[in-house]
C-alpha cells in the first residue's frame, strides 16, 4: 500500500462469486492504481444478524464486527457497490451497516455510492437514505445508479460504456475532492427529514 494513496474500504452488496459489483469494484480498482488503495470488505456474510441487544457497551463486541467497525474507521474513504434485490436494498448489506449506527463509521465519512442492478432506482433512493441519515459525506457525483451494468462492464474489469465511464470517472475526481477537504459544506447531500 502506498502511503500517498487514499485508502478505501469497497462493499459490494453482492457477494456472488462472479458478481458484477465486485467486478465494478475492481475496474475502479484499474482506474485508480495511481491515486487509490483499494480493499474489498470479505466479510459481509460473516457478519451476525443485527439485534440491538448485542450491540456495542451491552455485551463484548462480536469478533467479525469490531473488525468491520474497525475497517471502516481505518479508510479514508468508503465504495459500496450494490445491485438492488426485490426492489430493496439486499440484505447483508444493510445489516452490516446496521451494525453500525450506534457506533457511527459512516459520520462523517466520505462514501461513494453505485448501484449497479438490472434496474436498481429504488435500492439506490433507499441506500442513499440510509448512508445520509448516518451522516456519511455524499455529493451528487459520488452516489450513481448504473442500470442495465451486465452490458456495460467486461469480464477484464473495463466499463465499456462510454457514459457509463465518464460518470465512474467523475464519482471518482468526486470522491477524492471530499477526502482532500476540497467540497464546500453546501455540496454535501443533506440527510433525508425524520418522517
Ligand atoms: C433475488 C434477486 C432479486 C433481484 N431483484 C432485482 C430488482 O428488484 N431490481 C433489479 O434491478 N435487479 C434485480 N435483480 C437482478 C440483479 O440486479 C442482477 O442480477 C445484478 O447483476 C446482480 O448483481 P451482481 O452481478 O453484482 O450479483 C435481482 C436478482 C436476484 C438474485
Amino acid at each position: 500500500m502506498k502511503t500517498d494513496h487514499i485508502n478505501i474500504l469497497a462493499i459490494s452488496g453482492s457477494t456472488r462469486k462472479s458478481s458484477s459489483n465486485i467486478n465494478l469494484i475492481k475496474a475502479i480498482g484499474l482506474l485508480t492504481t495511481e491515486s487509490f488503495s483499494i480493499r474489498i470488505f470479505d466479510g459481509l456474510t460473516e457478519l451476525p444478524h443485527f439485534n440491538p441487544d448485542l450491540d456495542y457497551g451491552q455485551v463484548p463486541e462480536n469478533e467479525k464486527v469490531a473488525d468491520f467497525r474497525k475497517q471502516l474507521r481505518d479508510a479514508d474513504a468508503i465504495l459500496i457497490c450494490s445491485p438492488e434485490y426485490a426492489v430493496g436494498v439486499p440484505g447483508t448489506l444493510k445489516n452490516a451497516i446496521d451494525w453500525t449506527v450506534s457506533t457511527m463509521e459512516f459520520s462523517k465519512k466520505p462514501v461513494a455510492l453505485i448501484t449497479a442492478s438490472t434496474a436498481g432506482s429504488r435500492a439506490h433512493q433507499s441506500l442513499l437514505g440510509t448512508l445520509l441519515i448516518i451522516e456519511s459525506k455524499i455529493t451528487e457525483h459520488t452516489q450513481l445508479l448504473i442500470s442495465g451494468i451486465q452490458a456495460k462492464l467486461n469480464s477484464d474489469f473495463q466499463i465499456t460504456d462510454g457514459e457509463t465511464l465518464k460518470q465512474v470517472n467523475q464519482l471518482i475526481s468526486s470522491l477524492k475532492a471530499i477526502v482532500k477537504g476540497e467540497i464546500q459544506e453546501s455540496e454535501l447531500l443533506p440527510a433525508p427529514l425524520p418522517n
